[in-house]
């Protein structure tokens, strides 16, 4: 019975390329699970791209399709002069619950507290100048 050390050696060999496969996989899942999870701002950017932008535009100085149209236009954020607290809350409650324009959606309806921190420390960037009073 000759042909059983050179099974077994085929054999091996085999086992040895599967398992460096599964080894150089494993080396690959590990490396993407060492990514750090995006930022506030990073998810927050991308809340404001589905959510906003159509008003208040890409770059959230108010120039939109929609600041053509609505009475008064959405805000310019760039130069957006309110708090932390401010935006918080006009994210959150909408603008009729300040007494501003009822074209502010409520955001509470449709976004997760999370999801309105990080799209209001977003929307911090925005202005260069911005009020930091929180
Ligand atoms: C349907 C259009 C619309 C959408 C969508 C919208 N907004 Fe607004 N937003 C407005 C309008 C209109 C105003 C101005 C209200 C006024 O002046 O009375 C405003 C005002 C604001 C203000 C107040 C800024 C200031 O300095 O006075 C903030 C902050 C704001 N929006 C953030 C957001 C964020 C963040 C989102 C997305 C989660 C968003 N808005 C989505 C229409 C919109």
């Amino acid at each position: 019975m000759k042909f059983l050390p050179a099974l077994c050696r085929s054999l091996l060999i085999v086992l040895m390329g599967l398992s460096s496969q599964v080894w150089a996989a494993d080396k690959t899942d590990k490396a993407d699970n060492s990514e750090a999870p995006p930022s506030a701002t990073v998810r927050g950017a991308r809340t404001f791209m589905y959510r906003c932008s159509v008003c208040h535009g890409l770059h959230g100085d108010g120039k939109s399709d929609l600041a053509n149209i609505l009475k008064p236009p959405p805000a310019n954020l760039t130069i957006s002069k309110l708090t932390i607290a401010q935006k918080r809350q006009i994210v959150t409650e909408g603008g009729a619950a300040v007494g501003r324009s009822p074209n502010m959606p409520v955001w509470k309806l449709e976004l997760s507290p999370q999801e309105i921190e990080d799209v209001v420390q977003y929307v911090q960037t925005l202005n260069p100048n911005n009020n930091t009073d929180k």
